[in-house]
Protein backbone atom coordinates (compact mmCIF):
# COMPACT_ATOMS: atom_id res chain seq x y z
CA UNK A 1 0.00 0.00 0.00
CA UNK A 2 0.93 3.59 -0.89
CA UNK A 3 2.32 6.19 2.22
CA UNK A 4 3.06 9.51 2.24
CA UNK A 5 5.68 11.11 3.75
CA UNK A 6 7.16 14.37 4.10
CA UNK A 7 10.83 15.45 3.10
CA UNK A 8 12.48 18.60 3.60
CA UNK A 9 15.45 20.17 1.17
CA UNK A 10 17.35 22.40 3.81
CA UNK A 11 19.05 25.36 3.31
CA UNK A 12 22.53 24.05 3.45
CA UNK A 13 21.59 21.69 0.00
CA UNK A 14 18.64 24.14 -1.71
CA UNK A 15 21.65 26.80 -1.40
CA UNK A 16 23.34 24.65 -4.32
CA UNK A 17 21.78 24.29 -7.47
CA UNK A 18 23.72 21.05 -8.52
CA UNK A 19 22.96 19.57 -5.42
CA UNK A 20 19.25 20.61 -5.60
CA UNK A 21 19.05 18.59 -9.00
CA UNK A 22 20.91 15.54 -7.87
CA UNK A 23 18.73 15.29 -4.31
CA UNK A 24 15.29 15.63 -7.10
CA UNK A 25 16.91 13.23 -9.32
CA UNK A 26 17.71 10.74 -6.05
CA UNK A 27 13.60 11.10 -5.16
CA UNK A 28 12.85 10.06 -9.25
CA UNK A 29 15.39 7.21 -9.06
CA UNK A 30 13.87 5.65 -5.96
CA UNK A 31 10.38 5.30 -6.87
CA UNK A 32 8.99 8.11 -5.26
CA UNK A 33 5.55 9.77 -6.77
CA UNK A 34 6.19 13.70 -6.14
CA UNK A 35 2.57 14.29 -4.85
CA UNK A 36 3.35 17.87 -4.21
CA UNK A 37 6.72 19.75 -3.99
CA UNK A 38 7.40 23.58 -2.73
CA UNK A 39 10.23 25.84 -2.46
CA UNK A 40 9.85 28.63 0.45
CA UNK A 41 11.15 30.55 3.29
CA UNK A 42 10.20 29.96 6.95
CA UNK A 43 10.10 33.01 9.55
CA UNK A 44 11.77 32.24 12.78
CA UNK A 45 8.56 31.35 13.87
CA UNK A 46 7.70 28.64 11.50
CA UNK A 47 10.84 27.14 12.33
CA UNK A 48 10.44 27.47 15.95
CA UNK A 49 7.29 26.21 15.30
CA UNK A 50 8.16 23.09 13.54
CA UNK A 51 11.23 21.87 15.73
CA UNK A 52 9.01 22.50 19.16
CA UNK A 53 9.76 19.06 20.29
CA UNK A 54 13.46 19.78 20.29
CA UNK A 55 12.93 22.93 22.34
CA UNK A 56 15.68 22.66 25.11
CA UNK A 57 18.05 20.59 23.70
CA UNK A 58 21.98 22.46 23.15
CA UNK A 59 21.18 23.00 19.53
CA UNK A 60 17.71 23.97 19.21
CA UNK A 61 18.91 27.60 18.65
CA UNK A 62 21.54 26.66 15.68
CA UNK A 63 18.87 24.80 14.50
CA UNK A 64 16.03 27.03 14.60
CA UNK A 65 17.89 29.70 13.17
CA UNK A 66 19.26 27.39 10.16
CA UNK A 67 15.87 26.49 9.32
CA UNK A 68 14.97 30.03 8.65
CA UNK A 69 17.97 31.04 6.75
CA UNK A 70 16.98 30.83 3.47
CA UNK A 71 14.93 28.77 0.79
CA UNK A 72 14.03 25.55 1.11
CA UNK A 73 12.16 22.55 -0.45
CA UNK A 74 9.55 20.30 1.12
CA UNK A 75 8.11 17.59 -1.28
CA UNK A 76 4.69 15.17 -0.28
CA UNK A 77 6.40 11.83 -1.11
CA UNK A 78 4.49 8.71 -1.78
CA UNK A 79 5.79 5.01 -2.16
CA UNK A 80 5.34 1.72 -0.96
CA UNK A 81 6.51 2.20 2.95
CA UNK A 82 7.85 5.66 1.96
CA UNK A 83 8.84 6.79 5.52
CA UNK A 84 11.35 4.02 6.00
CA UNK A 85 12.51 4.22 2.86
CA UNK A 86 13.43 8.18 2.64
CA UNK A 87 15.06 7.94 5.86
CA UNK A 88 17.01 5.49 5.38
CA UNK A 89 17.96 6.91 1.73
CA UNK A 90 18.73 10.39 3.89
CA UNK A 91 21.40 8.15 6.41
CA UNK A 92 22.47 8.82 10.09
CA UNK A 93 21.55 12.85 11.06
CA UNK A 94 25.25 12.60 12.49
CA UNK A 95 27.38 13.80 9.57
CA UNK A 96 30.05 11.44 11.21
CA UNK A 97 28.01 8.44 11.41
CA UNK A 98 26.61 9.22 8.10
CA UNK A 99 30.28 9.22 6.34
CA UNK A 100 31.47 6.36 8.28
CA UNK A 101 27.96 3.88 8.36
CA UNK A 102 26.23 5.25 5.00
CA UNK A 103 28.86 6.91 2.78
CA UNK A 104 26.49 6.63 -0.09
CA UNK A 105 23.64 7.71 1.79
CA UNK A 106 22.90 11.59 1.36
CA UNK A 107 23.88 12.80 4.19
CA UNK A 108 26.58 10.21 4.07
CA UNK A 109 27.72 12.45 0.77
CA UNK A 110 26.39 15.95 1.49
CA UNK A 111 26.06 16.26 5.03
CA UNK A 112 28.13 19.34 6.64
CA UNK A 113 27.46 18.94 9.98
CA UNK A 114 24.70 17.58 12.24
CA UNK A 115 22.55 20.76 12.27
CA UNK A 116 23.73 21.67 8.21
CA UNK A 117 22.46 17.95 7.51
CA UNK A 118 21.20 18.56 4.22
CA UNK A 119 17.79 16.82 4.42
CA UNK A 120 14.43 15.93 6.54
CA UNK A 121 12.33 13.58 6.58
CA UNK A 122 9.36 12.36 9.02
CA UNK A 123 9.93 9.43 11.36
CA UNK A 124 6.63 7.83 11.80
CA UNK A 125 2.99 7.74 10.19
CA UNK A 126 2.05 10.20 12.97
CA UNK A 127 4.35 12.78 12.10
CA UNK A 128 4.48 12.21 8.46
CA UNK A 129 0.75 13.54 9.05
CA UNK A 130 1.39 16.41 11.58
CA UNK A 131 4.61 17.57 8.94
CA UNK A 132 2.66 17.19 6.01
CA UNK A 133 -0.24 19.03 7.83
CA UNK A 134 2.04 22.01 8.25
CA UNK A 135 4.08 22.10 5.26
CA UNK A 136 0.46 21.73 2.99
CA UNK A 137 -2.19 22.83 4.48
CA UNK A 138 -4.82 22.13 1.33
CA UNK A 139 -3.88 18.65 1.62
CA UNK A 140 -6.55 16.06 2.73
CA UNK A 141 -5.05 12.68 3.39
CA UNK A 142 -8.43 11.25 3.13
CA UNK A 143 -9.30 12.34 -0.22
CA UNK A 144 -6.07 11.40 -1.47
CA UNK A 145 -6.05 7.40 -0.23
CA UNK A 146 -9.62 7.65 -1.33
CA UNK A 147 -8.60 8.11 -4.94
CA UNK A 148 -5.96 5.46 -4.86
P1 LIG B 1 15.99 16.67 11.37
O1 LIG B 1 15.75 15.33 10.75
O2 LIG B 1 15.46 17.84 10.66
O3 LIG B 1 15.40 16.66 12.85
C1 LIG B 1 15.91 17.44 13.90
C2 LIG B 1 17.15 18.16 13.50
O4 LIG B 1 17.93 18.63 14.58
C3 LIG B 1 18.09 17.24 12.76
O5 LIG B 1 17.58 16.89 11.52
C4 LIG B 1 19.37 18.05 12.78
O6 LIG B 1 19.39 19.04 11.77
C5 LIG B 1 19.27 18.70 14.15
N1 LIG B 1 20.09 17.96 15.10
C6 LIG B 1 19.81 16.77 15.61
N2 LIG B 1 20.79 16.38 16.46
C7 LIG B 1 21.69 17.37 16.47
C8 LIG B 1 22.92 17.55 17.13
N3 LIG B 1 23.41 16.63 17.96
N4 LIG B 1 23.59 18.68 16.91
C9 LIG B 1 23.09 19.61 16.08
N5 LIG B 1 21.94 19.51 15.39
C10 LIG B 1 21.24 18.38 15.59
Amino acid sequence: VLQLTLAVIKPDAVAHPVMLEALHQRILDNNFVIVKCKDLVWRRQDSERFYAEHSGRFFYQRLVEFMASGPMRAYLLAREDAIRHWRELMGPTKVFRARYTAPESIRGQFGLTDTRNTTHGSDSIESARREIDFFFPDFCMEEWMDKE
